[in-house]
């Protein structure tokens, strides 16, 4: 796992630098996006490139990782609207390569199960973006989910309601109390994986997702048992790492070839 500390602008040009390469390697990548505020930066960079620099998404393909379950297809806060808001429609991504799960679907379980063929028909996820919870879920994977879990529905904690009911009036009884998320088996398979933490409210899950004991209890920790995970992050959500300092120091040394 290869942690990065950085001011939250230059982590968004190190997240959105490794996508970069991706697409232009490979047009048709697929991506995996996350909402919440952790990547609106890295969308924020990527629009800027699509407008300045001709960065195409119009072969790439992109799964969302989670949707609530019930909320109007028109609503401002279902995912695949914010989705559509913070990134597709800047980089002027066609509709029908992003997709998400039906979090209005009759039958939920059968749109999950669909949702992980989706991913698979595509060749699985290139590059994964992740933000994590306080409570240490990374999707809507909460503490307690299996560390070999795919794509379901879950009850989400009070704790992330109350986080979310700001993006709802700041009412928690207006956040729904369902979603539907990739598993954490499902995440793992992505071949790449980049998770943003910013903020001190953020620092003891990123504690536990770097150093603590791989358990269900911090969901985020099963990333350790990944081959390729990135974790960005400022100095706040920094501040309960242990080997903070190291990790300052082996990426200050990196060899400048040697992308994310
Ligand atoms: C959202 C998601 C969640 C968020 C997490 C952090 O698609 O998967 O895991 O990444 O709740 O949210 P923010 O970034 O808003 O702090």
């Amino acid at each position: 796992m290869e942690v990065v500390i950085a001011p939250a602008e230059e982590l968004a040009v190190h997240a959105a630098d490794a996508i970069e390469t991706l697409l232009r390697r490979d047009p048709a990548t697929v991506l995996g996006l996350a909402t919440g505020s952790s990547p609106l930066k890295v969308y924020d960079e990527l629009a800027r490139r699509h407008r300045e620099e001709g960065l195409s998404f119009e072969q790439a393909r992109g799964f969302m990782l989670d949707e609530y379950v019930g909320l109007p297809a028109e609503h401002p806060q279902r995912y695949r609207n914010v989705i559509e808001t913070e990134i597709a429609s800047r980089v002027e991504w066609p509709a029908d390569q992003v997709l998400g799960p039906d979090g209005l679907a009759e039958d939920l379980p059968a749109a999950c199960a669909a949702y992980e063929q989706a991913i698979k028909d595509a060749g699985g996820v290139d590059l994964q973006i992740l933000g994590i919870g306080t409570d240490g879920h990374i999707a809507f994977n909460e503490p307690g989910s299996s560390l070999a879990s795919r794509t379901r529905i879950k009850t989400l904690t009070h704790q992330t309601r109350v986080d979310n009911a700001r993006f709802f009036d700041d009412d928690v009884e207006q956040v729904p109390t369902h979603c539907l998320t990739q598993g954490l088996g499902t995440i793992m398979e992505a071949r790449h994986l980049v998770l943003l933490a910013t903020g001190r409210g953020k620092a003891e899950a990123v504690h536990q997702l770097v150093e603590g004991p791989i358990s269900a209890m911090w969901p985020g920790t099963v990333m350790q048992m990944h081959p390729h995970a990135t974790v960005l992050v400022d100095d706040a959500a920094a501040s309960r790492l242990q080997l903070g300092d190291y990790y300052r120091q082996t990426f200050a040394s990196k060899p400048g070839w040697q992308g994310l």
